[in-house]
């Protein structure tokens, strides 16, 4: 299929990209798929609606959940929505908690990040084709956006966390307890496998993007049990909190 540039019939300012607690979400939605320079993205764009408000939906894993935080095309997946003229890309990610300032079904929009991870294609600056251009990185996530979702939660009477650490670390495989340490001597407070390079990516194509973070285990060698018990009891919570906050983010940009 031809690259699709600019706006069409399926388009929409504002994007979702999610991943694990939104495994289900938007299955029935109307669907698209969209190539890209770099390749196809992890699967179908769909069109959700909210009220009059038409938000593009990519779930980052792939629609089978099947590709791990190492293999997914990030580069495709943002210009897929940049191609269907996308300005502002909300990232919904799960991540683990270390301390215990927020417990596990809580949210939080990240201020900062530290990127642990490598071997990904982490820049569309990978060919002389695409020129090159040494973007500025110093806060890593749109601050109107952040405000935005902040408002947000605040308007529909939901907690969440404003700031922290966002650690980004290679998965698939979770970390160990001597890891948590050195990312906890780092300043990190949240750990999880794929803002980046999703948010450096945003930034070079010219997206607006901030994290709205599920808090939904505490992090390795911090609980008291097995991480995923954490994860099954506090998922679901952290899942509808983030989708009252979405619903009321929507309502007020429509
Ligand atoms: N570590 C890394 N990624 C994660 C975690 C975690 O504890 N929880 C959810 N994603």
């Amino acid at each position: 299929m031809p690259e699709r540039t600019g706006r069409s019939v399926f388009a929409a300012d504002y994007a979702l990209v999610a991943g694990t607690a939104f495994a289900d979400f938007g299955a029935e939605a109307e669907s698209c798929r969209v190539s890209t320079r770099f390749g196809p993205p992890s699967g179908p764009v769909r069109r959700l609606a909210y009220g009059d408000l038409d938000v593009l939906y990519l779930a980052r894993h792939g629609e089978r959940h099947d590709i791990a935080p190492h293999r997914i095309n990030y580069r495709a997946n943002l210009a897929a929505l940049r191609q269907l003229g996308v300005s502002t890309v909300i990232a919904i990610n799960t991540v683990g908690i270390i301390g215990d300032r927020l417990q596990p079904g809580a949210l939080a929009v990240p201020d900062q990040l530290v990127d642990y991870t490598w071997g990904r294609s982490h820049t569309i600056y990978d060919s002389p084709a695409e020129g090159l251009e040494h973007i500025e990185f110093t806060e890593p996530f749109s601050a109107r956006l952040r405000r935005g979702l902040l408002a947000a939660a605040r308007a529909a009477d939901v907690q969440c966390h404003d700031g922290g650490v966002y650690g980004v670390t290679q998965g698939p495989r979770l970390e160990t307890a001597a890891e948590v340490d050195r990312y906890e001597r780092d300043g990190v407070l949240y750990l999880g496998m794929t803002a980046m390079p999703e948010a450096a990516l945003a930034r070079e194509l010219g997206l607006e993007y901030a994290c709205l973070s599920l808090v939904v285990n505490r992090a390795a060698g911090r609980g008291s049990g097995p991480i995923h018990a954490d994860i099954e009891a506090s998922a679901l919570t952290a899942k509808m909190r983030a989708m009252q906050v979405l619903k009321q983010f929507f309502s007020r940009q429509a």
